[in-house]
């Protein structure tokens, strides 16, 4: 648990509460980041599958590719160090489509969105903070529960860093995937990014890769990397306990009151009722 105040470990920026490792002047200056056509943006809220995804992604390439940290992590000087990187980018971020700089729209680059049913999200979410030095304290799951809901938590409503994105389902560069689907059939899901990204991948291969993404897989890899966080895909822990905690669907069932899950419900409702996804 962290005794830091949340000032110290938040800031909010254009309305979102970021932590203070994403530096104001980066976030001003991400309009300016050059983006290439060629690389391409994992996009998710925290705690959707962001690292399973990017395991995916990088077995399927069989060049060189750099998985670098969020985007929005670091100085001002994080954009130049982007710069220089000389392979194939892959790039995660937790930005809302607002936010993300206009260059990689431009581009067109190609985005991966992944998203997760926001219950989950919210008891993972809820674990990453209690357990997470660099993020505010959090006492309880009822008052964690609340800040989820408000909002105010960091990167914001899930709500609306979802809506923000799906706006732009229709558009071809953005490939939009559900965890809960890679848990249900990660072949189909991994074929489907292989054709997404352009890459050709046996029926073997696919196989392979799926074995190598299990949750316990990729729970044992990292455990055994020495991991910077500066150069990984969560820039706020090299804890990979916090990372790879459970890997299931509906652990929310184990937190949330029925009073809980009605009132979540009235609002996802709400929220969502002009969303087609
Ligand atoms: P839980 O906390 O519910 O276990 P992110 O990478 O966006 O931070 O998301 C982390 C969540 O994805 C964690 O959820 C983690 O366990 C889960 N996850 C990571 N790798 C996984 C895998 N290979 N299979 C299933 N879930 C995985």
């Amino acid at each position: 648990m962290s005794n830091s105040s949340e000032a110290e470990l938040l800031h909010t920026f254009k309305g979102i509460p970021f932590t203070t490792r994403s530096s104001p002047e980066l976030l001003k200056s991400l309009d300016t980041f050059k983006a290439r056509e060629d690389d391409v943006l994992l996009v998710s809220y925290p705690k959707s599958g962001t690292h399973w995804l990017a395991g995916v992604i990088t077995k399927l390439y069989m060049t060189q590719v750099t998985v670098t940290s969020p985007i929005e992590f670091g100085d001002i000087s994080r954009l130049e160090e982007l710069n220089k990187l000389s392979s194939k980018r892959i790039i995660p971020t937790h930005l809302d489509y607002n936010m993300l700089p206009q260059n990689f729209k431009n581009k067109k680059c190609k985005m991966i969105y992944i998203s997760r049913n926001p219950k989950d999200t919210a008891v993972s979410m809820f674990h990453y903070y209690r357990d997470n030095p660099n993020l505010p304290t959090i006492d309880t799951w009822t008052a964690f529960f609340d800040l989820f809901l408000k909002g105010n938590v960091v990167c914001g409503s899930w709500f609306d860093h979802f809506l923000s994105w799906a706006e732009h389902e229709d558009e071809k560069n953005i490939l939009f995937l559900f965890y809960e689907d890679m848990k249900k059939d990660l072949p189909k899901v991994v074929k489907e990014i292989a054709l997404f990204l352009g890459l050709n991948v046996s029926d073997n291969d696919i196989q392979d890769i799926c074995k190598k993404s299990s949750f316990s897989e990729m729970k044992n890899d990292t455990e055994k990397e020495n991991s910077d966080p500066n150069h990984t895909v969560c820039a706020l822990t090299s804890n990979k306990k916090l990372i790879f905690r459970k890997g299931a669907v509906g652990d929310w069932k184990n937190y949330f009151t029925p009073k809980q899950n009605i009132r979540f419900q009235e609002i996802f409702n709400e929220k969502m009722k002009f969303s087609k996804m």
